[in-house]
């Protein structure tokens, strides 16, 4: 079984400050931190871009989990890559050409991430598999933090475990949406090894972060 990590998603932190609340995150034992792009058009909410991601970067040491919901994505790969993202996350739907815009993010040598919405079939990925590094199972619409987690998803996180399997292949799964500490539990259970979560980790016991991120690790 991979090693279970968090992905603080700073949707929920204090916009006012990012910088030390990133700080905040690394004191407290964050594995990377969850940044949520988001255009008003792909999705109906708008939150930060590259000039943002390539100031908080500076002062980071922990990998950035960068997650596009902007359409299109492919002419801003480059933009991310550019600003300091380690992981590219992208939407198969937010794209022309799939296959050209994980290409594009080999390129700036990135790690390739793909997002399946709750909708979203894993057939519409199947053939891109053993190039991508990780998968964003989207557990929530994608647009806002939050949200009631939707458990069906749970079904795909099964399911590309055993693809995972029968291929030989190595992509990370990650969660993202209405993670809590009883969720949590199912999520890992089924095979995820990433968890993404904004309000659990900042507002659960009065924003005690380190103690949100050890509970949320711990099955
Ligand atoms: C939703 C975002 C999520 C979200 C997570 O579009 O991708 O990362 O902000 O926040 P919570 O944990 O509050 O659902
Ligand atoms: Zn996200």
């Amino acid at each position: 079984m991979k090693k279970i990590q968090i992905s603080p998603s700073i949707l929920s932190a204090n916009f006012s400050k990012l910088g030390d609340e990133i700080k905040r995150l690394e004191d407290a034992g964050a594995d990377m931190v969850h940044v949520d792009v988001m255009d008003g058009h792909f999705v109906p909410n708008l939150t930060i871009g590259p000039p943002v991601i390539k100031a908080l970067k500076k002062n980071s040491s922990i990998p950035f989990d960068v997650h596009l919901m902007i359409s299109p994505v492919h002419k801003y790969i480059e933009a991310y890559a550019d600003a300091g993202a380690d992981i590219i996350t992208i939407h198969p739907e937010a794209t022309e050409n799939l296959q050209n815009s994980i290409d594009k993010i080999k390129e700036f040598k990135k790690k390739v991430g793909v997002s399946l919405n709750p909708e979203t079939k894993i057939n519409l990925i199947r053939k891109f598999l053993d190039q991508i590094d990780l998968i964003l199972i989207m557990s929530v619409n994608p647009g806002f933090g939050g949200q009631k987690f939707m458990p069906e998803v749970l079904n795909k996180v099964k399911e590309l475990v055993d693809i995972r399997k029968e291929k030989n292949l190595n992509f990370d799964i990650e969660i993202d949406g209405g993670i809590n500490f009883e969720n949590s539990k199912l999520a890992i259970e089924a095979g995820v090894n990433i968890l993404v979560s904004g309000t659990t980790i900042f507002k659960s016991n009065d924003g005690d972060i380190k103690k949100n991120i050890d509970l949320l690790r711990s099955l």
